[in-house]
């Protein structure tokens, strides 16, 4: 595209049910950073925009577990990812929420647009329909074994072991997570996209770019995995998809007679975008349409690989149905970042969440920036591990970048009383030391090409280059050696290497904000403006402030503490299969004191006979002996149970099983797959000692 007028620059807004980590800061967050950074840093006008995805029913699942109410649990989880994203120098314009009054005022009157130029079909199809909770199973109420993978607690729209993308009617064995019932399917209607339609001019423009009427994108700057998803996807025929669900949380179908179904994520979040935009100008006086609706506008999606088919089939069919708004030029997607050899997982705990990393190094943001972009998924799933981290900071950010200045200011002070001193057309014999100065125009322009063609990777591996260059520069002229009988020559090194510390502190920013400002600091520098990178940034006799630290080495002990710390707090292997029953509803403490439960032991013990299930106890509970049918012979031989102490609930009104009266109720916990297990005091007591 020609020079764009103004960008407009997303990063895909994050659910609102969980703390952010550095997979989510790798993949997204900080590559539309250093790449927005950049941008302004070029003088650009950009609105960089995200916010909290507060709607689906992941969150419903998990505030019902939790016993709140969804917005609650987004409230929360949004003032929290809100401060982490401020703590890591994100710069988001807006960090908007779709549960905010114009995000859903925008998302219904997209529906409805669309929906009056007959963009979508109704139809009615089968559902999953708890009959235990009596309502309809969004896809994540809906868990079963993966039939790709055979992982028993796969979700209705996605296994997490495998990652594949599935419907709830895909799983084998289907369960309610609301109820453990298995769900029955049930006829429901729902808004869906015919995508199929729209096949011909998606593949000319995602493959060649031009479309009539639309602006071009140049296919060759796309990553090629994000094309091959896309290809993939359209080569297997695009097929109609439901952009409505039956849930009682999310943005209201606009239509009378729709009550209890929301628009679906995919007609929600990327609205997000718009709603946020409208938010930003409203605060700031500035335009949102010229931001979505203007050729002129370069539009750029930043998102990780599970959302490329969403960004770059489903929304640009929306975008382009409704009539008014651009598409975008790029989404340069990224892959995912694994943590020590595994999978990151949130239900795991195995993470390294933001805001506990910033607790353990308060103000070392930077540090992580660093090392989440060195080893970014920019074109293949990479890997963090702390023992990279540590070699990364100490061999990189302190030996070569925090030495390099560090030692140029303090030679400046030492020599030149804290003032730049003259180069005087200073002849070097070095190659590198004679070539210096036109090589930071250089290293500009590569960098500013690498982050243009959003490979982040290799333009701060330049920066860093740069940096080396006047470490060696400094190594090889010693200039404290020779000092004091060619002050002439040591006044030229330290020149050439105050100009690259100068110049650093433009280029860095991008990547190291808090780095670069205290290098622009150090050197009374102001703003990052990368129209001044210039070999001539300082002038002569320019007051050069002290050193302060810019990083600090990384020890030994620091990097196992997170190691175990990893360690300590992931989810034993063996309950990974394990989905808990969300909570039940709130009891009082004076419903539960009505509960009397005691200690008991197993006097005898019997199968009911033409069971499979049931076994008759007789137990001494202390207060009688009595006589309770307990459905556990599937997990406990009745031979081995006498002499065995439980737990019994005494006051359950006597039923009759089999014809047995069972009076009473023994306490079983139940874990995966439904295996029972006795509640038991953890050290022998009498019996008919009470349980509260
Ligand atoms: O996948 C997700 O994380 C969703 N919250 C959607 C993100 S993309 C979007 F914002 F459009
Ligand atoms: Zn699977």
């Amino acid at each position: 595209m020609k020079k764009p007028k103004r960008y407009t620059i997303t990063a895909a807004l994050p659910y609102a049910n969980g703390p952010l980590h550095i997979g989510h800061m790798a993949g997204v967050y900080i590559p539309a950073d250093t790449y927005v950074r950049f941008l302004r840093s070029a003088g650009r006008e950009v609105a960089f925009v995200c916010g909290s995805d507060e709607h689906g029913a992941a969150i419903t699942l998990r505030a019902k577990k939790e016993g709140r109410s969804p917005q609650d649990l987004v409230d929360e989880y949004h003032n929290l990812n809100e401060r982490a994203f401020r703590d890591f120098g994100i710069g988001f314009d807006i960090f908007h929420r779709t549960s905010d009054a114009l995000h859903h005022a925008t998302a219904s009157d997209y529906f409805l647009r669309l929906h009056a130029k007959g963009v979508f079909e109704q139809q009615s199809s089968q559902q999953y329909f708890d009959e235990e909770a009596n309502q309809f199973l969004a896809d994540r109420y809906i868990s079963g074994t993966c039939p790709k993978c055979g992982y028993e607690n796969a979700y209705g729209d996605q296994c997490e072991n495998c990652g594949s993308t599935l419907s709830p009617q895909d799983l084998i064995d289907p369960k309610s997570t609301l109820s453990g019932t298995a769900p029955v399917l049930k006829a429901t209607s729902h808004w869906f996209l015919p995508m199929q339609r729209h096949e011909g001019w998606l593949r000319a423009w995602i493959e060649e770019g031009m479309l009539e009427g639309l602006q071009a994108h140049d296919p060759s700057q796309w990553k090629r995995q994000v094309l091959g998803q896309c290809k993939s996807w359209i080569d297997g025929g695009l097929q109609a998809r439901a952009m409505t669900r039956d849930l009682d949380w999310g943005v209201p179908v606009p239509l009378e007679g729709e009550e209890g179904k929301v628009l679906y994520v995919w007609l929600d979040a990327p609205i997000g975008y718009i709603s946020a935009t409208k938010a930003w100008a409203e605060a700031t006086g500035k335009d949102w349409k010229a931001h979505w609706c203007d050729g002129d506008t370069k539009l750029v999606h930043f998102l990780a690989k599970d959302n490329i088919v969403f960004h770059c089939i489903i929304f640009p069919i929306l975008l382009r149905e409704h009539g008014d708004f651009i598409l975008p030029d790029n989404v340069p997607a990224n892959e995912f970042l694994n943590l020590e050899g595994k999978k990151i997982s949130t239900s795991r705990n195995w993470a390294v969440w933001l805001h506990e990393y910033l607790e353990d190094f308060p103000g070392r943001s930077d540090e992580l920036r660093y090392v989440l972009t060195a080893t970014a998924p920019e074109f293949r799933d990479s890997e963090f591990t702390w023992s990279d981290f540590q070699t990364r900071v100490n061999n990189e950010l302190v030996a070569v970048l925090g030495n390099f200045v560090n030692r140029t200011l303090v030679l400046t002070h030492k020599f030149f009383e804290g003032k730049v001193p003259a180069l005087d057309n200073y002849s070097f014999d070095n190659e590198q030391a004679a070539r210096a100065m036109e090589r930071i125009a250089e290293f500009r322009d590569e960098i500013a090409a690498l982050i243009e063609a959003y490979r982040f990777k290799e333009a701060q591996a330049e920066v860093m280059r740069l940096a080396q260059l006047g470490n060696r520069i400094l190594t090889q002229e010693e200039p404290w050696k020779r000092f004091k009988t060619e002050p002439g020559h040591a006044a030229a090194v330290l020149h050439l290497c105050l100009q690259i510390t100068a110049n650093i502190g433009i280029l860095a920013d991008p990547f190291l904000p808090n780095t670069a400002a205290k290098i622009r600091e150090m050197l009374s520098l102001g703003e990052a403006d990368w129209s001044r990178i210039s070999p001539e940034l300082l002038g002569v006799g320019d007051p050069v402030g002290s050193a302060q630290l810019l990083f600090s080495k990384l020890e030994d002990e620091e990097v196992a503490a997170q190691v175990k710390k990893l360690q300590a707090s992931a989810e034993p292997q063996k309950t990974d299969n394990y989905t808990p029953m969300p909570q039940k509803d709130t009891i009082s403490f004076d419903d539960f004191v009505k509960m009397d439960i005691r200690v008991a032991t197993v006097v005898a013990a019997e199968r009911v006979p033409k069971t499979d299930k049931l076994l008759k106890l007789e137990l001494d509970t202390g207060i009688d002996r009595r006589t309770v049918v307990s459905g556990i012979a599937e997990h406990y031989k009745a031979e081995d149970l006498p002499g065995r102490q439980v737990c019994v609930l005494v006051n359950l009104a006597p039923r009759k099983l089999r014809g047995i009266e069972s009076r009473g109720m023994v306490l079983m916990a139940e874990g995966e797959g439904g295996k029972l297990r006795f509640v038991q005091p953890e050290a022998g007591l009498p019996n008919g000692a009470e349980v509260r």
